[in-house]
């Protein structure tokens, strides 16, 4: 049997609805943002499976949590594939997580299909990619990367105040695996990571598998306004400093300078915060965040420049500052595994179609370290980062097979 015919449908389909229960919510999606509790368990479970099929599984001082299945050269270098467990705090039961479960699914149809290949194949679970609770995300792959530090990382906060550092301890300390210290960017041969699409053109076209080119850049800012508390009542309107009509004014120029005709600029607001929050108190400050992203980094970098004069043109007689959170340059994959990927899924007779991806995975930052490379398979509607999200049991275990066969050859080199 070869490992692509020992993908087991059935199997990956239930490790997503057993995953699922995790952060579970009553809309059908899950809220396993990173280093809860919940991503705690999703770490347990998928430590337990990988003991049951004898994988040795260990963990780095970010968190990222691995499981090795050996090769007949141990010290061959591995090739590693996989996504994350978090989740946004309305996501859905595939986004990452399916990565995650096509990569374990890969080395137990091995196991089943007793392959033997040179080089050890390896699953990972990236720590943090969403970056809904602690910023930036793909936080995991850009420490290993060494992208980022490890310390600066350590000290993010999130939304309450409370420190990365000790979110990471209680996570650790609530599934233990061995841990690896050091400079975690050990040498891989190769990556490929499994995704849903997240948007509509392999649904749209009717394709099975998306044979992804490359990651469009994104930036991440936060915007801070502080004016001046007041009565709701009594105070003139000319003698108020209120922060978040101020913080409103940046935002809809933010909104207009962004537009763009052919709908290629991204550009979003997703969280808003008004300091003292009394309904009947002028708003002493706010903040908000800002998503963009476009595949040329100097649109990007033109727009971040027009983000810049309209956060000092508009904010008087409040002050205000724009704090870049992360950049990332868009990526492009290694030619040979983009090869690769299309004729496995040729081979398998999977119809396919070449596209970039739109969302971020931490394939970005691996991309840096090795030959990286993605799969993508349709989810409904295109719909992601929504509880809804959903995709076919038939379509996950196609990427699944696709993924074997592409991990055999890279493994075999
Ligand atoms: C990942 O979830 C992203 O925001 O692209
Ligand atoms: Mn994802
Ligand atoms: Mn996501």
């Amino acid at each position: 049997m070869s490992g692509a015919n020992a993908v087991r449908e059935d199997r990956l389909w239930q490790r997503h609805a057993d995953m699922a229960k995790l952060g579970g919510t009553p809309k059908g999606g899950v809220n396993r943002q990173a280093l809860s509790p919940e991503d705690a368990a999703a770490r347990n479970l998928l430590a337990s499976w990988a003991k049951a099929r004898g994988f040795s599984i260990f963990t780095d001082m970010i968190g990222n949590l691995f499981v090795r299945r050996e090769g007949s050269e141990p010290a061959a270098l591995p090739v590693l594939s996989g996504s994350h467990m978090d989740s946004q705090p309305t996501g859905g039961r595939f986004d990452g997580m399916y990565g995650v479960l096509a990569a374990f699914e890969a080395l137990e149809a091995l196991e089943d299909a007793g392959v033997t290949t040179r080089r050890p194949v390896m699953a990972v679970a990236w720590s943090n990619e969403e970056g809904s609770r602690f910023q930036p995300g793909a936080m995991g792959s850009a420490v290993f990367a060494g992208r980022n530090k490890l310390e600066d990382m350590l000290a993010v906060k999130d939304w309450d105040g409370m420190a990365l550092s000790d979110a990471l301890a209680d996570t650790m300390k609530a599934a233990p695996a061995p841990m690896r210290e050091g400079n975690p960017g050990f040498p891989l041969d190769s990556y490929v990571e499994v995704h849903i699409e997240q948007g509509p053109r392999l649904e749209n076209e009717r394709k099975i598998i998306g044979v992804v080119t490359g990651i469009q850049g994104s930036r991440r800012y936060i915007v801070h306004t502080e004016g001046e508390e007041a009565h709701a009542g009594t105070t003139p309107r000319a003698n108020r400093k209120d922060a978040f009509a101020a913080a409103t004014r940046i935002a809809a120029a933010m909104y207009e300078a962004t537009a763009d005709a052919d709908d290629t600029l991204r550009f979003t607001i997703g969280r808003v915060e008004v300091h003292p929050g009394s309904p009947n108190t002028v708003p002493g400050k706010a903040s908000f965040t800002i998503d963009m992203r476009h595949p040329q980094d100097v649109v990007l970098e033109a727009h971040e420049k027009k983000l810049l004069d309209i956060v000092a043109a508009r904010a008087a007689p409040c002050i205000a500052r724009i704090d870049r959170v992360t950049a990332v340059a868009p990526t492009d994959f290694d030619r040979r595994v983009i090869d690769l990927v299309r004729a496995k899924a040729d081979t398998l007779k999977l119809s396919n179609m070449d596209m970039p991806s739109g969302a971020g995975h931490d394939a970005m930052h691996i991309a840096k370290l090795c030959p990286a490379g993605m799969i993508f398979v349709p989810c409904e509607r295109g719909v992601s980062h929504n509880e809804s999200e959903n995709a076919t049991p038939a379509d996950l275990a196609a990427g699944a097979r696709v993924l074997v066969e592409v991990l055999v050859e890279l493994a075999n080199r």
